[in-house]
């Protein structure tokens, strides 16, 4: 075909010689041809099953405030996260994420409301357990979200400094398994965290507290309106002396390694979309449970190119989520699992 097409003159149609047929015994339309067919032979198939719903949990009553840059999320307070928790169980979603935003008098050098066993987050897994008490609760354990600098561990100059930071961490992990959660999520990226954070859980008795690690987390763009959300950007400078380098892939496969020592049960590559390179590679190389976090930028763009018309909102995110799915992910971390639990239920 290649000798004929070359020694056509340029521009020229292929002519067929009237004997010479197109080999049509392989048609791969066959099995695109009707909704059934498409969906018997399809390769991959969501589930509500792996969807984790963020939520962030803020101090007072009866408080849902917008998050201006992610339309559909919200500021919720204990009350309203465990309204939401109930409706998303009834939407079919099992999981929920927590993140917590205690007041701004609150925050300190330390983050001393991450494992104040009064703080936002603690009090709601609390009212989530007693009110919803099949729904998982997953949290995130960081300290961005209460220093008064916003940086996701101790400072000094700065120079976020890892080992005291790793103490404050396995600090706040126990307080949330104290106040009930089922599993707990480390989104700070120092070194050693896993460990440490399994071995104090086992101290205090709650070897059944799954630990969830972050483990392929890039200092991204995309963790934009997370900030706005959780009040959480950094006062000065940057994450980029913890949080990986978007480069690199090697060194991801290297941090799951360790986590995977350390005593991580899942773990989590994020952001998703411009990593599904990187989930493929950890759910091959690992075969564990793996999460991929579709951050609160990815969800950004959706919403805001659906709100000008320029796409369908149901298509793309199925896309997404199929994309996610695909490429490896057991578990999705994704604002929309409210919508897509309904969907796909
Ligand atoms: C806290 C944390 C962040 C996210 C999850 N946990 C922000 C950050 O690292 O700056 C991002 C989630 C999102 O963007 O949706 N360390
Ligand atoms: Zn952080």
């Amino acid at each position: 075909m290649t000798a004929t097409a070359a020694s056509s003159p340029p521009g020229a149609a292929r002519k067929r010689a009237p004997d010479e047929t197109l080999d049509l015994r392989r048609r791969p339309r066959r099995l695109r041809r009707s909704a059934a067919i498409r969906g018997m032979v399809r390769e991959t198939r969501l589930s509500p099953e792996g969807l984790v719903y963020p939520l962030f949990v803020c101090e007072g009553e009866g408080v849902r405030r917008e998050v201006p840059s992610m339309p559909g999320v919200y500021q919720l307070s204990v009350d309203q996260a465990v309204a939401e928790t109930a409706a998303a169980a009834g939407d079919g979603v099992r999981s929920v994420l927590l993140f917590g935003l205690p007041h701004d008098e609150d925050k300190d050098e330390i983050g001393s409301p991450a494992d104040d066993p009064g703080a936002p987050v603690q009090a709601a897994i609390r009212a989530i357990k007693d009110e919803t008490p099949d729904v998982l609760v997953v949290t995130d354990v960081c300290l961005c979200e209460y220093t008064s600098h916003g940086h996701c561990g101790i400072v000094d100059g700065d120079v976020i400094v890892n080992d005291a930071t790793v103490d404050r961490l396995a600090r706040t992990a126990v307080s949330h398994a104290e106040a009930g959660a089922d599993v707990v999520a480390p989104s700070d990226m120092m070194d050693g965290r896993v460990g440490a954070i399994r071995e104090a859980l086992d101290a205090a008795r709650f070897a059944d507290v799954a630990i969830m690690s972050y483990a392929a987390k890039y200092c991204s763009a995309y963790y934009g309106p997370f900030r706005d959300a959780a009040d959480s950007a950094p006062a000065f400078g940057d994450r980029r002396t913890h949080q990986m380098d978007p480069a690199n892939v090697e060194e991801a496969l290297r941090e799951v390694a360790l986590d995977l020592e350390e005593g991580a049960d899942i773990v989590m590559v994020k952001p998703a979309l411009h990593y599904l390179d990187v989930i493929a590679r950890v759910k091959e190389e690992f075969g564990c449970p793996t999460a991929a976090y579709h951050v609160s930028g990815e969800y950004a763009m959706l919403k805001a190119a659906a709100r000008n018309g320029w796409l369908d909102e149901e298509r793309a995110m199925r896309e997404v989520l199929t994309a996610i799915t695909r490429a490896g992910a057991d578990i999705v971390i994704t604002y929309y699992a409210r919508v897509a639990a309904r969907l796909l239920g």
